[in-house]
Formats: structure tokens, sequence, C-alpha cells
């Protein structure tokens, strides 16, 4: 509900529903922030209001003021520097390079029933909600108030949505050197919780207090970034997964980003987020709008669960495509990590039949396809098939994966080129240089200049007739580089992109498209507009898929987050894990396989099979379901998702130490006084892992490097014990004792074998409804 009503010290506009609340006033023509978080009443709003009189000593009292007020110490949604405030501001703008102080005043508001759309393609929210417009209007002799500023505020079932668009009416040209998409100064102290990394290891969760030194989220690569996700997390003091107050950010952006929080002297917290302002200078002409990408912001009073479940919400309505929203992802075979560059028909063809047997049910081509693409040396930019590895063409291939059963899904990395490539001969000059410096590569590319409108036309026409020739379901997009270009040319080469994918994927909304950026080099809310899923990471060892996975949790549903299994030892740590856990982690993403086929022995092929046929089964629950991190024991993982009628906990293990105590799995969120049954997922484990121990569990004395037990391991499965348990929701989320780890007595089938990188997986289903209070 939004609403505009007279408080004692002016207008009032309230945003709230049972999950957020904003309440903004208007005082001295300043927009001001009465409150923004826990659900309030619209009478509140007299409550909420700071006292007035903390100007003194050296501040600036703000013009439109009486003599005791200063912007410096006032709580607002917007601000601007050169009127008193000295904490950092969201806008900077220049004229003939001097710069301007607009003195924005609010002059009007408009109940909307959503946003109005971009002047381009832009990322955006989707399916509208009640949108509120606040219009300032600048007061410097410099400009004219034909130069505003508008303020929108969207209100989602769990979000708000915020906007800012700025008018040049001044008569003459403006440089916008920072607008920023949202800013609002909070009560109290905060923590910020970030995540970063780089190839490989991105999303790694970090957490610092804020304090009167600036903490910054900022990414200057291009894009959003492994380095640093767009995404952040405000906590209050003593905030857990489950309990305490938390604020979550998140931009419609995926180029560089900048977010930034900071403690005032009176208690408020200024944090803001927006385009990354670094280099960046955007000449806007009379007459033209700069319109901010979209920021979304997330309450919850319920810990960080319930702020990733807010967010989780938001996104898999609001911002997946909409022919994708709940839709089901299917189970994908990649032939990357398996092949590389080294494939024909015949091998393909080869694997695919494997998949189908395994239960997969798209079968998708990765690099190497085109041109002179043998190695990451050369090729990229030349999308003519390569007729020595598929005679047949993509036609022929897609035909006969078709002819198996599977869809069909194939690789571009359409915003590159490689220098030695017959796109890099003709047209050298569309590719992004460093301006008086020259190519920097980067996996032996170079970015191509989607700012360029021949550019993209070319990458439009030539990824489109590829899709419209061979019969393709998916389209994995990759990007391998960061960026050349600084500032306003890497603005605009996003604008390009998103120009690109919305003139090639809007008019075929049935195909699915998989972001992908050397991994999750961009892994944002704008890819997601397009996008509905994003290869997490080419790291796929399931003990740091970890941290990756859980990383991206806080912000991004599962739905979103491409996770496959892959061979042992991984190819990116070569730790060796078991097949199990490497299926129990890629569950909780959008679950595939990407390891060579080939040489699967027929135990790996039945557990793969039974993988497959287990994610099918829970699919719904898996990519829908709502999702929480639960406590654990021993730095050990504890994911659960629920859905309909059944919740999956899984619990995952680092590294085991001898006489390993008791072990509980708890279980949250689930309807406490109901009966439950809790079921471990069969798992098998091989002969072979127990090398020379194996011995103490055969009747007669086996050579452990011999024959015998080689055959056995290819063949024979041995089982961890399995459990089964009927209680009441309360204890599942006071935690129930599992069966006890191994302990060096021995192989049983009642104890749990588990080594280094075990895991399991619990299905847990309502065996009935809850009980009567006890009397
Ligand atoms: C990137 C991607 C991988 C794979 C290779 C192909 O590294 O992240 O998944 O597609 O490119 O070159």
């Amino acid at each position: 509900m939004i609403q505009q009503f007279d408080a004692s010290f002016g207008k009032c506009f309230y945003l709230g529903n049972e999950s957020v609340c904003c309440i903004l006033g208007i005082h001295r023509g300043q927009v001001e922030l009465l409150h923004f978080g826990a659900p309030l009443l619209p009478e509140d709003a007299e409550a909420m209001a700071l006292p007035e009189g903390l100007g003194w000593g050296c501040s600036v009292i703000y013009k439109h003021a009486d003599s005791s007020v200063c912007l410096d110490t006032s709580a607002l949604a917007w601000s601007e520097s050169g009127l008193g405030d000295y904490r950092e501001t969201p806008l900077a703008l220049s004229k003939d390079g001097q710069p301007v102080v607009p003195d924005f005043v609010f002059s009007s508001s408009r109940m909307l029933p959503e946003m109005p759309p971009y002047a381009f393609p832009m990322p955006h929210a989707r399916g509208g909600a009640e949108t509120l417009e606040l219009v300032l209007t600048a007061n410097s002799s410099l400009l004219t108030d034909n130069t505003t500023l508008s303020l929108y505020f969207s209100l989602y079932e769990t979000a708000l949505v915020r906007r800012t668009v700025l008018k040049n009416g001044s008569g003459s040209p403006l440089t916008v050197s920072k607008m920023m998409s949202v800013m609002m100064d909070l009560k109290g102290s905060f923590s910020m919780t970030s995540f970063h990394g780089n190839w490989s290891t991105e999303m790694h969760r970090h957490t610092v207090p804020v304090k009167r030194a600036r903490t910054v989220n900022e990414s200057v690569s291009g894009f959003s970034s492994n380095r640093t996700n767009p995404g952040f997390i405000l906590s209050k003091a003593g905030v857990t997964e489950d309990a305490g107050e938390v604020y979550g950010f998140n931009l419609l952006w995926s180029g560089n980003h900048y977010a930034s929080a900071q403690k005032s002297e009176q208690g408020l917290t200024r944090v803001m987020q927006g385009i990354s302002p670094d280099h960046f200078a955007h000449t806007l002409e009379d007459g033209e709008l700069f319109e901010s990408p979209e920021a979304v912001l997330c309450w919850s009073g319920c810990g960080l669960n319930g702020l990733s479940s807010n967010m989780h919400r938001f996104v898999n309505k609001h911002i997946i495509p909409s022919y994708w929203q709940y839709r089901e992802r299917p189970v994908l075979y990649n032939d990357w990590e398996g092949c590389m560059f080294s494939f024909n028909e015949t091998k393909l063809l080869s694997l695919a039949k494997k998949a189908k047997k395994l239960g997969c049910e798209l079968f998708v081509l990765d690099d190497g396809w085109f041109g002179e693409r043998n190695s990451d040396t050369a090729g990229l930019g030349d999308y003519t098939v390569n007729r020595e590895k598929l005679p047949g063409g993509l036609e022929g291939l897609s035909r006969r994966i078709h002819a198996l059963g599977l869809d069909f899904g194939l690789w571009f990395e359409p915003e590159a080129v490689n220098p030695d490539s017959d796109l890099y001969r003709a047209h050298p000059d569309w590719a992004l240089h460093t301006p008086g410096i020259g190519d920097m590569l980067s996996r032996n590319e170079l970015l191509l200049d989607l700012t360029k409108p021949e550019v993209r036309d070319y990458i439009v026409s030539s990824v489109s007739a590829i899709l419209d020739r061979a019969d393709i379901q998916y389209v994995k997009w990759d990007m391998n580089r960061h960026s050349a270009a600084l500032g306003e040319k890497a603005y605009a080469y996003i604008l390009g992109l998103y120009e690109v994918l919305d003139r090639i994927f809007s008019a075929r909304p049935h195909i699915l498209l998989e972001g992908c950026a050397s991994g999750g080099n961009r892994f944002d809310l704008g890819m997601l507009c397009y996008a509905p899923q994003i290869w997490a990471s080419d790291d796929t060892d399931p003990i740091e898929r970890l941290d990756i996975q859980n990383g991206l949790s806080y912000l991004y549903p599962v739905s979103t987050i491409g996770a496959h299994i892959s061979v042992s030892p991984n190819m990116q740590t070569l730790r060796a894990t078991p097949l199990s856990t490497r299926a129990n982690a890629a569950f909780f993403g959008c679950f595939g396989i990407e390891m060579d086929l080939g040489h699967l022995l027929p135990v790996e092929e039945q557990e793969l099979k039974e993988s497959v046929e287990y994610y099918i089964a829970h699919r719904n629950t898996f990519q829908f379901g709502s999702f929480r991190r639960n406590q654990t024991e021993d730095g050990a993982v504890c994911w659960q998702v629920t859905g309909k009628d059944e919740t999956i906990a899984a619990l995952f293990h680092r590294l085991i130490h001898a006489g390993p105590g008791y072990e509980w799995l708890y279980v949250s969120g689930l309807d406490s006084k109901a009966v439950y049954s809790m079921q471990s997922r069969k798992q098998a484990l091989r002969v072979g892992q127990f090398g020379a121990l194996v011995k103490h569990i055969t009747p007669i004395e086996l050579n452990p490097n011999g024959m015998v037990l080689h055959t056995a391991d290819k063949y024979y499965r041995m089982h961890d014990a399995t459990e089964e348990t009927v209680c009441s929701g309360a204890a599942l989320q006071a935690g129930i004792p599992l069966a006890p780890r191994f302990t060096g007595t021995g192989y049983r089938e009642d104890i749990r074998v588990q080594g280094d990188f075990l895991s399991n997986v619990y299905l847990i289903t309502k065996e009935s409804k809850a009980q009567d209070d006890p009397v």
C-alpha cells in the first residue's frame, strides 16, 4: 500500500506491506527518510521523525531552513554536496567543467501503477508494482527548474525497488560523473557482508563493521565481476542465520558498480548503491534523461535466512524472464570439462547416448565447434561451423541429438574476438582497445566494442542465424575477460550488451539462456533478467562449491545457480571427492553433469543414474523450494530446501578428525507440532576407497593392489548407513542425533562411513497434521 498524508512537519509518504516499509517525509523541500525496514503503520510517521536542532559549531545551515537545521545531521533519502551535507552524496554534476549544485527541492509527486519503461533496453523488475514518483526541481541559478530529479519507489511483496532519473532542462549540456540508484540514512550501526573472489573463487563471504571510515563495495573491471558482487548485506549486532535485523541490497546492473556505507557522528548509517563513478563522465544534452539502474532493497527481522527468502522470492517472481519463471530447468550434460577442444561428431554422439542413458535431458556442446577454434588462441568471432569436427554441421548434429531424445544447446562467446580470427583480420577496429596503449590480451582475446552499432548488428545476426538454422533449446553465453573500457565507455558497453541480448532473446523466449563469464564473473540481477540461470564458477570441486554456492545463496535463489557433477580428482583443485558429495552439492543448483562419460565404471554409471533420478524426483523442491542455511557442528555445512510437500536437508563435511563425537541434524522452519518422517538418501561407497583396510572385512585376505579387489571396485558397491526417524517438527528444529560416524572400529552398515568430504541428503515429509495443543 502506498499512501500520502500530511504530518505536523509536512507531507508524508507511506509505502508498506507485510514484509517491508518505507516512510518518507518532505521537510524544507528535502526528502527525509523517517523509516525503512520493519513493517509499521502510517500513523507511526510522526513518532519516527528525528528531533531537530543538531546543527552546531561550524555546521552549515541549509538555505531553506531556520537557523538550527543543517543537512549534515538529517536522515535523508537523497542528498547533494555543496548544501552543508559533508557525508558522501549520491550525485555529482558539472557544467562547462565547473561543479554544479542543483539544490533539488521537492515539487510534486505521483502514484503510478508501475515504474515507467526505460527509454532503451535495460533490465528491470517485472510484473509491475505500485510506484511512488517524487519529482524534485533544481533551485540553482546555473540550471532552470526544468532540470529535474525523479526518485522512484516501487513496492513489491518482499522488496522495495528504487530508480533515479535526472532530466537536463538547463539549455546546455550537463556532465554526470556520479548518480546513484539509491541513498538512505538508516538508523544505528551495522556490519557489511559482501562477496568477493576471483576466477574460480567467486562469492566468498566477508563481513566488516561499518565505522566512520567509508566501507566500499565496488567493481571497476567493466563488469559486475567475480572480485566483488554488487549484492551486499547490512546487519545489526548479533544477527544470526535465524534472528536479528538485516538489510539486503542488490543492483540490476552488470557493469561497474559502487556501494558504500558510513556511520555518521550522529548515529546514522548512510548507504548508497549505483553505477561506479570511477572515471565516469556522461554528457547529458539539453532535454535528455539519465536513468539509473534499479536497486533492490529487502529487509528481514528474522536473520539472514529471512533476508535470503525475501530476495529469492523477489528474484524468482520479478527478475527471471517470464517464460522461465518457476519453469523447471532441464538436467544437462555439458562436454567442456570432458572434451575441451578435442572432439568430433562421433565422440559427441557417443557422449550424448551415455548422457541420455544416465537420465540427462539436454546435451550442451561447449567451446570449440566453430572456425579454427582448436585451443583458446584462435577462432573467437568466426561463427562458421568447423566441418572437420562436425561434417554434418550443427543442423546434422542437432538432428541426431534430438533423435536420441535430448534437447540441444550451444556455447557462444559473442562479445569477444581472438586477434587470430577472420573477424579481427577483417575488422581490427571492432575490438575494444585501450586508447594510447593498444591491446592487452586476456585468455588470448579482446572484447568487441559493443558501443558500435555495426558490432551489435554483427553479433545479433550471426548468433540469430545459427539459432534459427539448427534446432537449439539452450544457449550458454560466455564472456571470458575483464574489460579494457573505463567509466563511460564501460557503461555504454553494458547498454550495448543489453540491447544485443534483448534483440536475440526477446524473440526466442523459449531458449534457456545460461549466463557465464569465466564462471561467475557476471553473476548479477541484470544478467538474470535475460538469463534465468548463470554458471556459478569454473570451480566444480564440491567442497569449494560449499563456499561459492553458499555465498550466492544469500542473495540468489537455487534456480539461478548452475552446478554440475564433474570428475574426481577435480580439474581445478586436484581434490578427490566421493561421487555422492559431487551430486549432493550439484543438487542445490541447476543440476548437470560435466565430465567424460567414456570411461565410467559400472558402479559410477549406476550412481550417476541414481543421482539424476533423485534430482528429477525432487527437482521442483531443489530449484524453487524455500532455501535455508542451518546450524551445524565442526565447520560442516547444512543447506535445506522446503517445497510444497517435502523438505530436503543436506549435510556436508570438510576434513574429518579421528574419534568424531555426536552429530545432529538441524532442520528449520517446519511446523513444530506436525509429525515428520526423515529418510537419508541411500548412498554407495566404493570398495576401492578402503585400500588395504578392506582385508578387515573380507573373509579371506586379499591383495589391496590385486585383480580381485580392482574388479570388485568396478562392479561391487558397498552402502553407507541409511537413517530413518519419525519425529515432530520441533524435534527436527531442536536437532536430531545422526548415526555414529566411522571411528576406526571397522565397517558396519549402521554407522556413517564418513571420511573427508562425505555428505548426505535427508528427505523429510509430513506424516500427519499438527497435533492439538497439549492441555
Ligand atoms: C569459460 C567457461 C567454461 C567453458 C570455457 C570454454 O572458462 O567458464 O565453462 O565454457 O570458457 O572455453
